[in-house]
C-alpha cells in the first residue's frame, strides 16, 4: 500500500461516480443493502462510502426509521455522494478514517464497507475499530474484489499498463483493489480483531458498458491509477487510456462490451 493508493481526489470522484460505479459497483451495492436490510438495523454505519452507491441502495431498501451514517476518508468522494442524496434527512455524511472512527463504543447495529478494506493500511486495526463501534451482536457486512484474473476489464487494463511501462509497471490494481482476497487471511484477520460467526461467499456478476472506451477511462482516469500513470510522465494519460481502450476492444469487441467481475462478500458478528 502506498500513500497515493487512497488518493480518491481531484477529478477522480466525478469520473469514478459516472463510469466506474455503474460498471462494477452497483450490483454489489444492491446485494449489501439487501443483506443489511434482513438484519433490521436501526443505526447503520458505512465506512469508505465513496460516492455513495451503497448509501443510496440502503436509503431505497431500509425502512424509514433506520438511520444511516456514511463516512469516507476523502471529503471529495462524500461531496459527490451528497449530490445524489441532498434531501435525505436520515442520512448523515461525515469525513472519517475507518481506522480511527469518531463514534462512541457500541453505537451501531450494522457496519458496512463496500470495497474499502483493501485500502486500509492496517486491516486488523480497521476491523477492531469496526467491532468497537458495533453493539453486542452487531454485524459487519462488507465485500472485497476477488483476484484480478476474475475481473476481466481490470485485468486487461492492468496487463496493458505492464506492457506500456515495462521498467516501472504500475501495480495499483494488484496492490490495492485486487490485493486482499484470500478467505483464510480474511477469516484470520477478522478473528484476531474479535469477530466470530464469519461467513464468506463468492459472488460473480457481469459488467457491461456501451463501448471499450468507458472501462478504459473508468480504470485509467477514475481511480488512483491515474496518479501512477501521470507520475511516469510519458506516454501521457490520454495515450495510455487509448491503448487500454484498444486492448479492451480487441478482447471484447467494438460494440457494447461485457466482462466477468467477481467479489467475496463477508459477514461477521
Ligand atoms: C474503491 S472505493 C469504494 C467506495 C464505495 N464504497 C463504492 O462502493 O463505490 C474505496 C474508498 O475507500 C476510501 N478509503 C481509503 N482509505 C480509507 C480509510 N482509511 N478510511 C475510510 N475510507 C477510506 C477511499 O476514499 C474510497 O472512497
Amino acid at each position: 500500500m502506498t500513500a497515493s493508493d487512497k488518493a480518491f481526489t481531484g477529478s477522480i470522484p466525478q469520473i469514478y461516480d459516472q463510469l466506474l460505479v455503474p460498471l462494477i459497483f452497483t450490483p454489489y451495492a444492491q446485494d449489501l443493502a439487501a443483506r443489511i436490510t434482513r438484519h433490521q438495523p436501526r443505526e447503520v454505519l458505512e465506512t469508505a462510502a465513496g460516492t455513495g452507491v451503497v448509501t443510496r441502495a440502503l436509503h431505497a431498501q431500509l425502512p424509514p426509521e433506520a438511520r444511516i451514517t456514511a463516512t469516507d476518508l476523502n471529503e471529495p468522494m462524500l461531496m459527490q455522494a451528497r449530490t445524489h442524496l441532498a434531501d435525505a434527512d436520515r442520512i448523515r455524511f461525515q469525513q472519517a478514517d475507518a481506522l480511527a472512527l469518531p463514534f462512541a463504543d457500541a453505537s451501531f447495529d450494522v457496519l458496512t464497507c463496500q470495497f474499502g478494506v483493501m485500502f486500509f493500511p492496517d486491516r486488523i486495526k480497521g476491523y477492531a475499530e469496526a467491532r468497537r463501534v458495533l453493539r453486542p451482536g452487531g454485524r459487519f457486512v462488507f465485500n472485497v474484489w476477488d483476484r484480478i484474473e476474475d475481473n476481466e476489464f481490470a485485468h486487461v487494463v492492468h496487463e496493458t499498463l505492464q506492457q506500456i511501462f515495462p521498467d516501472n509497471p504500475p501495480q495499483f490494481f494488484t496492490r490495492a483493489p485486487h490485493g486482499y482476497f484470500d478467505p483464510v487471511k480474511i477469516r484470520a484477520d477478522l478473528s484476531e480483531a474479535g469477530f466470530s460467526d464469519i461467513i464468506i461467499e463468492t459472488l460473480p456478476h457481469r459488467s457491461r458498458a456501451a463501448s471499450a472506451q468507458e472501462p478504459a477511462i473508468a480504470y485509467c482516469q477514475g481511480t488512483p491509477m491515474r496518479g501512477e500513470i501521470e507520475s511516469r510522465g510519458a506516454p501521457d494519460l490520454a495515450t495510455v487510456t487509448q491503448a487500454a481502450a484498444d486492448a479492451l476492444r480487441q478482447r471484447f469487441g467494438s460494440g457494447p462490451v461485457v466482462g466477468q467481475i467477481q467479489a467475496l462478500v463477508i459477514s461477521a458478528r
